[in-house]
């Protein structure tokens, strides 16, 4: 059987792997001479056998040749797919590698991304989501504001005291942030965390206004993750909250605002009580 074999990076068949067109020309040929040699010589009588015989052979050979066609194609497919994937792991590096040099704009997000795919992941698995999807949802959610590339610097710097205009800038993050990942298909989720990490259980998020279980739940994962991140860190506004009281405040905003579901999940994360006790300890 021929073997892919990788040369720069690149995967290619070698010559000898397989039976080559000349090969099967040559058979034939070989085929036809026998038979024409033999009917010259003993005539049409003695050689209807071996003729058969010959037939056989040829279509034998024939049949050899496209198995052995296929099982070369069939190698081929799996190296195009193993290309496919080394490029895609590198784009995925080149991804997050404009996160982090988007985030290196503005003091308060260095590290928000990163941190926000880490706990995103972690909830996921609480909730029952398998390890490759809870690592999926992982990358997802490092993703998640990759839009804010196109956002001018004086907007992401000044964000705490933008006008109306510059929040209507802000909120392009996230269709821009789904039309840079459109290539990334094989990561389940990663469109619809960058489109809708922003919607808000009761219609009032954007950019579509989507309400309740319209919202795909790993959106509503990163938006509790995404929140609570901002909520545990400083901003130029306000210092950090700690831990206890963001899940606090999470609990409070639910369920107008975020997923009880998924702000359970951070809390049994984090080792906090459950929605109810906590709500419990708010009131
Ligand atoms: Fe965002």
């Amino acid at each position: 059987m021929a073997t892919v074999t990788k040369e720069n990076g690149r995967s290619s068949i070698p010559v000898g792997g397989c039976w080559n067109r000349g090969h099967s020309f040559s058979a034939i040929l070989l085929a036809v001479a026998v038979c024409a040699t033999i009917v010259v010589s003993h005539g049409w009588q003695a050689t209807s056998l071996v003729m058969g015989g010959v037939v056989v052979v040829v279509v034998g050979l024939m049949l050899l040749r496209i198995h052995w066609s296929l099982n070369v194609l069939s190698s081929h497919s799996e190296g195009l797919s193993e290309s496919a994937a080394i490029a895609e792991e590198h784009y995925i590096d080149v991804l997050l590698r404009i996160v982090r040099s988007v985030e290196a704009r503005d003091k308060y997000s260095i590290g928000h991304s990163e941190r926000v795919g880490k706990l995103a992941g972690k909830m996921a698995e609480y909730m029952g989501f398998s390890d490759h999807e809870a690592r999926q949802l992982g990358t997802a959610g490092q993703l998640h504001d990759i839009g804010m590339v196109a956002i001018p610097e004086h907007i992401i710097v000044g964000k705490a005291k933008m006008g109306v205009q510059g929040f209507r800038t802000i909120k392009t993050h996230s269709q821009i942030g789904y039309d840079v990942l459109m290539p990334l298909q094989s990561i389940s989720g990663v469109l619809d965390v960058a489109r809708y990490h922003h919607e808000r259980m009761n219609g009032t998020g954007y950019p579509e206004g989507l309400r309740g279980e319209e919202i795909p739940l790993c959106a509503r994962i990163v938006a509790v993750a995404d929140a609570y991140d901002a909520m545990t860190h400083d901003r130029p506004q306000r210092l950090a909250l700690s831990s206890f009281s963001a899940v606090e405040e999470l609990c409070r905003c639910a369920p107008a605002g975020y997923d009880s579901d998924c702000v359970n999940a951070l809390a049994e994360c984090l080792n906090f009580p459950v929605l109810e006790e906590a709500l419990a300890v708010t009131a």
